[in-house]
């Protein structure tokens, strides 16, 4: 539970048909309905083109949530449903937006009370700016109407496609918001084991005087799915796995996993080292970059000449100090043996040995937990040496007490105006300069991604 209560809030959510609002957005919304963790003031405006009820958006909602909690509470889902209003809603049309701004307004004054705005855009790229465009001229970044509680912009990736378009959306983005207000979602952030990697750092001040190059000799970071790109060709077409995942979840992993701890974690101060920490990283090299396609997925995507990437793997250096020499791996791809996200620290020997050696794992998901390999000698006469973990599992500490997902939590920070879990401007410029290289290679190359068999092993593409 949050300590504070949530102050009374309005969501507008833009797209709310969209795959992400049904699949994540809305299942999380109804989660906190149903902790009863939300102001009961609290309202969601949907926006949308076509002509819905809420009803019939709610039948498709249970749909989503059944497949992940089996069961739908009625309760919570009759709650969510009563609080939420659909407005036909065209994002080109300027007196969309004036209207919306009387719905607000009327929204505030039922209630008597100065609401949270947040407006969550989940809408393609194409449309992105001119809502924007058209919230701030509109008078929608403003304050409430009789206090002054900030508006917030929650902005779900893509943030660009490259270097260049990130920072044209960033531009006319702070055309209409100042930084402050806007939420670029990452949901690796918020997830429990991605913000563990800093607890552990901060709070296990054993591992800090060995946190650096003389003592780590590589960092791999190692996303595997075992889905394929479930339906979402027109997305992932021309996007592929660097753009994907790398730019964005892998990238902020190895920031939180390398940056320099402030004497304090709070919002300021771990942004601060984010971007520190990004600004040294090596443009990637290309010709250490290796991407692949699963079998069938040219098929899927109904394009037999796709050289979008569903596997990639690239290698970077970062130039400082502490960290030079360390080698640094990140490898993504999708239709493969498993799911397994995690961050492997592998320490070196003072002895150059580089057998044998002891390694570091925040498994981020699924069994997610913190294990450390070390080597133990097997019982007998002779000096045999087998691998032991020291294991800190989440389901054993914790049992099956469900924590808030990914979701829920990027939702709870951005009501109570939290952004340490959000990925800043510079840092969404710094991750697009670090694999413009690669894009640029991939993108004039008319070569094809190296084929592998959907179901292999992620270490077989290693
Ligand atoms: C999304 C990507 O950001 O993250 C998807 O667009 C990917 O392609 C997903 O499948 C993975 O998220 P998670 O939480 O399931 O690991």
């Amino acid at each position: 539970m949050p300590e504070q209560p949530l102050a009374p809030s309005i969501i507008v959510v833009f797209g709310i048909t969209g795959d992400l609002a049904q699949r994540y957005l809305l299942p999380a919304l109804y989660h906190l309905f149903q902790e009863k963790l939300l102001d009961e003031h609290t309202e969601i405006v949907g926006l949308t083109r076509q002509n819905l009820s809420a009803a019939n958006l709610y039948d498709r909602v249970e749909l989503c949530i059944n497949e992940t909690d089996k069961v739908c509470d009625p309760v919570a889902l009759k709650a969510i449903q009563r609080a939420t209003t659909l407005l036909q809603f065209d994002p080109q049309v300027g007196a969309d937006y004036d209207e919306l701004l009387r719905y607000l307004n009327s929204v505030e004054d039922k209630h008597d009370v100065c609401m949270n705005r947040l407006y969550y855009l989940s809408i393609p790229p194409s449309v992105f700016q001119t809502a924007v465009r058209n919230l701030g001229e509109h008078g929608l970044n403003g304050s409430c109407q009789h206090g002054n509680v900030q508006t917030r912009l929650l902005v779900e990736k893509p943030f660009g496609s490259d270097l260049a378009s990130a920072q044209e959306l960033i531009d006319s983005t702070n055309a209409s918001f100042s930084e402050e207000q806007v939420y670029r979602i990452d949901h690796y952030l918020a997830k429990e084991t991605a913000q563990n990697i800093l607890t552990f750092r901060a709070h296990n001040p054993i591992f800090a005087p060995i946190w650096n190059s003389q003592n780590i000799d590589r960092i791999d970071i190692i996303a595997s799915e075992k889905i394929g790109i479930e339906g979402r060709a027109n997305f992932y077409e021309g996007v592929g796995a660097l753009r994907d995942l790398i730019q964005s979840h892998l990238l902020q992993l190895l920031a939180i996993t390398t940056m320099d701890m402030p004497v304090q974690l709070n919002s300021a101060t771990i942004h601060e080292q984010k971007e520190k920490l990004f600004q040294t990283i090596t443009p990637a090299e290309p010709d250490e970059a290796r991407r692949g396609q699963y079998d069938t997925y040219h098929e899927e995507v109904d394009n037999p000449g796709s050289v979008t990437e569903t596997f990639a793997a690239i290698k970077l250096n970062i130039a400082t100090e502490r960290w030079q020499g360390t080698h640094i791996t990140i490898a993504t791809g999708k239709a493969l043996q498993e799911k397994r996200t995690e961050v492997r620290v592998t320490f070196r020997r003072s002895d150059g040995n580089s057998e044998n050696l002891n390694q570091l794992t925040f498994r981020i998901q699924p069994n997610e937990g913190i294990h450390l390999q070390l080597k133990v000698k097997q019982p007998g006469y002779e000096h045999r040496l087998q691998d032991a973990l020291m294991d800190f599992s989440y389901q054993q500490t914790f049992g099956d007490h469900e924590h808030p997902n990914a979701y829920e939590r990027v939702l709870v920070d951005a009501i109570r105006g939290d952004r340490t879990l959000f990925a800043t401007s510079e840092e969404v410029l710094q991750s697009w300069r670090i694999i413009e290289p690669i894009i640029q290679r991939w993108q004039d190359s008319t070569e094809r991604p190296n084929p592998y068999a959907a179901g292999s092993p992620i270490d077989d593409l290693l």
